[in-house]
């Protein structure tokens, strides 16, 4: 039986080279390099049996309605899977994969630290004042910043990620490591010496806080006014996992509180766009304590590659009538 795929994304070559090798899969690629639009989408779907999807695609009930019965399988080019309607799936009995290959994890956690880096020393304001000539001569008090060695780290969300992080940091600067998550790790707490503290405790304690967990109901705005009013004015913080775990609206208003000292933010609130308002979309592209990456935690040539092996050897499991390794369950 041939299986029909359609790609909405073109992705990096050896997942497709996988795909197009096994003689049981049919392609079709969306043929535009760019964010397939939702009508080209439902149209590109229809009487398919499998969708390899990028995460900017929400695959929801009209998104399966238009594929129509011959939808059996989901492959998400992505770790993340909150642009599936996962229940809608699963009473229809489609299989929803993602691309959790430990690669991911890697890049993203060095993202992550990156960013953590990059806020302690100030390394984008830096540079802006280098290349637009304000260095005049060194000074003993210029762009001071602050050391990320024997700081406290609150990770929220203990999960690959999570784990990388504190992994490379506990090893690397003797960062003393708390957390917190639906369930105590003991795994984690012997090998990093981690405390598990509650949300409130995490937030008044840590140095850096960075948030690892995955966008559900129970941790859309986990960050919001509250969570700003306990951190401390000298902490950061780092979102490297999905927009609206942080209320942005809040985020601007600690911001100009200076309730906290500083954000990265590699995913917004409103992807594309910054945050949900103009305004504060325009206040943080302007304030130098916090740094904006657009959603590239993961954007190196060997993870990108990894995820495309990744989404085509659950494909083909599939195909072959087994279970695919990163089945949702
Ligand atoms: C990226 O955000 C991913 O979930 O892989």
């Amino acid at each position: 039986m041939t299986h029909n795929v359609f790609i909405t994304r073109k992705i990096p070559d050896q997942g497709i080279k996988l795909l197009k090798a096994n003689k049981r899969v049919k392609l079709a690629v969306f043929p535009k390099n760019r964010v397939i639009t939702r009508a080209e989408l439902l149209r590109g779907v229809k009487g398919t049996n499998i969708i390899l999807s990028i995460l900017t695609e929400k695959i929801d009930k009209a998104v399966m309605d238009a594929a129509g019965h011959s939808l059996k399988m989901i492959a998400n080019y992505a770790i993340g899977f909150d642009n599936i309607d996962l229940a809608e799936a699963k009473k229809r009995g489609i299989v929803v994969t993602n691309a959790a290959h430990p690669q991911v994890s890697e890049s993203v956690a060095e993202h992550t630290i990156a960013l953590l880096f990059a806020l302690a020393h100030r390394v984008v304001e830096a540079d802006h004042f280098t290349r637009t000539g304000q260095y005049k001569g060194w000074e003993p008090e210029l762009l001071l910043g602050t050391d990320v060695m024997g700081k406290t780290l609150g990770l929220i969300g203990t999960g690959n990620i999570g784990t990388m992080v504190a992994r490379r940091l506990s090893a690397g600067f003797g960062i003393r490591i708390l957390y917190t998550d639906v369930k105590r790790n003991l795994a984690f707490e012997k090998e990093f010496g981690a405390l598990f503290k509650t949300k409130e405790s995490l937030l008044r304690e840590s140095d850096f806080v960075s948030l690892h967990v995955p966008l559900l109901p129970a941790t859309h705005h986990l960050i919001n006014d509250t969570a700003f009013t306990l951190m401390k004015e000298t902490a950061f913080l780092i979102n490297t996992a999905r927009g609206p775990i942080v209320d942005s609206a809040a985020l601007v208003r600690a911001l100009k509180k200076k309730q906290i000292a500083g954000v990265a933010l590699d995913v917004f609130e409103s992807e594309p766009q910054f945050a949900k308002r103009k305004s504060d979309a325009l206040y943080l592209q302007h304030a130098w304590n916090v740094i904006l990456t657009p959603h590239t935690a993961s954007a190196t040539v060997e993870t990108r590659q990894a995820m495309s092996r990744t989404a085509a050897e659950n494909i083909l499991a599939f195909v072959k009538g087994k279970q695919p390794p990163n089945q949702i369950k």
